[in-house]
């Protein structure tokens, strides 16, 4: 059987009270809708559609990275109307299951048994939810067989003590789906055409309606509001905590921890409170980061301290490292071995060899640095002449001393050393001493001023 995935993502949002469509609301730096999709495209589908509508503009340019197909809902007036949109575009012979763009966290093993489930014609994925507030709820006959969907808003006293829900998920033979959508009412108390109408018209036509239960409710929990879309955030965030500490990783506090993004991880990491990784970060074993720690894009080989505060961002940072606390660095910036990288610190496109130390409060931009090397506190590669970004090239066993400005493009040789307070604008040859500064003068006696 052939499928054709539907996602619906057309509505305002308006219980999110935002100037942005709800589906590109973020779940751990991620848009809803992008998750939803990297679901959708795990799944073997013959096509995937996509409503979208409201602020359709700011979906289209959010959403870039999928090849599905895009569909217009130009007013929203239901998701039944939704799927009206759609339905003509697939084959009467498909399956066609529907997502929600505003339930992110559905997982392929269960849309797969929901499929599964659809043989019959037509499957819904429900859930039992001690508080079912805001969700259709499944009205089933005496037999137990499913009879309608009643919206909350639409239910009786006695109805909505139901705690079986409608979850939103259903694949439902495409052939049916036309015939039901056509005849929708929307004599309801939202004046909208309601998809969930289509059970009372399925049982009419004796389409057998089989039902699934979600395995776990985070899976199915849809984001209505900014409280939902908090509380599933921080349940997800947990739950990929517990996938780390299943790895190996150990966490000062799971709950206070975030990742948006992917992390690959040896064994005996320790994470303190409050670390962020995001995109794409790997670590090796050993590694100690600090609290209130930003990892972005970056490696972390093996033994490395990252001391609270610090920030990496697209850089590499080589075994038994030691960063921080409060050091920033920058984008394409490598570290060899055992490099000391203290606080106030930036680097930024910089490679720096081993057992090299810059400890307190300097800016290293667009430079290579040697192996061996102390540069002083306050040291300034001027890397930048207002229009050009130029080289610093600093060679091994080279001494900085403190508050040293280098005027790139500059090179320092191996062994020189450079004196405190020095401008150095000139290259420094080999073992050589550059010191640039005002003779220091003496006057004797020196009387300071009385206080008036
Ligand atoms: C819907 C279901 C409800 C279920 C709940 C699960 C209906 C009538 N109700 O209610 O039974 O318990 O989901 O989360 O289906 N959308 C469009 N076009 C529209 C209206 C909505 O594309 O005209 C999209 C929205 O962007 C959203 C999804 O459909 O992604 C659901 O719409 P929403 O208004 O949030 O429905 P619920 O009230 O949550
Ligand atoms: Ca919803």
């Amino acid at each position: 059987m052939s499928i054709s995935i539907v996602i619906l993502a057309a509505g305002q949002g308006k219980r999110m009270c935002s100037d942005k469509p709800k589906v590109l609301h973020q779940l751990a730096g991620k848009p809803l809708l992008s998750h939803v999709l990297q679901v959708a495209i795990s799944i073997d589908a013959r096509e995937t559609y996509v409503v979208y509508g409201h602020e359709g503009k700011q979906v289209l340019e959010s959403i870039k990275d999928y090849a599905v197909t895009w569909i217009k809902q130009k007013t929203q007036k239901g998701t039944g109307d939704a799927i009206k949109q759609v339905i003509n575009n697939i084959p009467e012979t498909d399956d066609v299951l529907i997502l929600y763009g505003d339930v992110p966290l559905i997982t392929k093993k269960t849309l797969n048994s929901l499929i599964k489930a659809g043989d019959s014609g037509f499957s819904i994925l429900t859930a039992k939810l001690s508080k079912a507030d805001g969700y259709g709820r499944i009205v089933r006959s005496c037999k137990g067989n499913v009879e309608s969907i009643v919206e909350e808003k639409d239910a009786d006293h006695e109805q909505k003590r139901i705690c079986e829900i409608n979850t939103g998920f259903m694949c439902v033979r495409a052939k049916y789906l036309k015939k039901w959508i056509s005849s929708l009412k929307n004599n309801n108390n939202q004046k909208e055409y309601y998809l969930t109408d289509i059970v009372k018209k399925a049982v009419i036509d004796k389409v057998i309606i089989n039902s699934v239960l979600a395995e776990s409710d985070i899976e199915i929990k849809g984001i209505n509001n900014r409280m939902q879309l908090a509380e599933l955030e921080r349940y997800y965030q947990f739950k990929q905590a517990c996938d780390l500490m299943n790895k190996g990783v150990s966490f000062s506090d799971p709950k206070r921890f975030d990742l948006r993004g992917k992390i690959e991880t040896g064994k005996d990491n320790l994470i303190d409170i409050n670390v962020i990784f995001e995109g794409n970060v790997r670590l090796g074993n050993n590694v100690k980061i600090g609290a209130n720690s930003y990892i972005k894009d970056s490696t972390i080989l093996d033994n490395v301290v990252i001391f609270p505060n610090t920030m990496i961002d697209n850089a590499v940072i080589g075994s038994n490292c030691r960063i921080g606390p409060f050091a920033r660095i920058r984008p394409e910036t490598t570290l060899d071995n055992n490099v000391h990288i203290g606080n106030f610190v930036e680097l930024k496109k910089t490679y720096i060899k081993k057992e090299s130390k810059v400890n307190h409060l300097s800016y290293i931009g667009d430079s290579d640095v040697g192996g061996n090397v102390n540069i002083g506190a306050g040291t300034i590669t001027c890397n930048y002449d207002g229009v050009n970004k130029h080289k610093t090239t600093i060679g091994d066993n080279v001494f900085i001393g403190s508050d040293v400005q280098l005027i790139a493009p500059v090179n320092i040789s191996s062994g020189a050393t450079i004196a405190a307070g020095t401008t150095v604008t000139k290259d420094v040859v080999k073992d050589s001493l550059a010191i640039a500064r005002k003779k220091q003068i003496l006057i004797d006696n020196w009387k300071r001023p009385d206080k008036k």
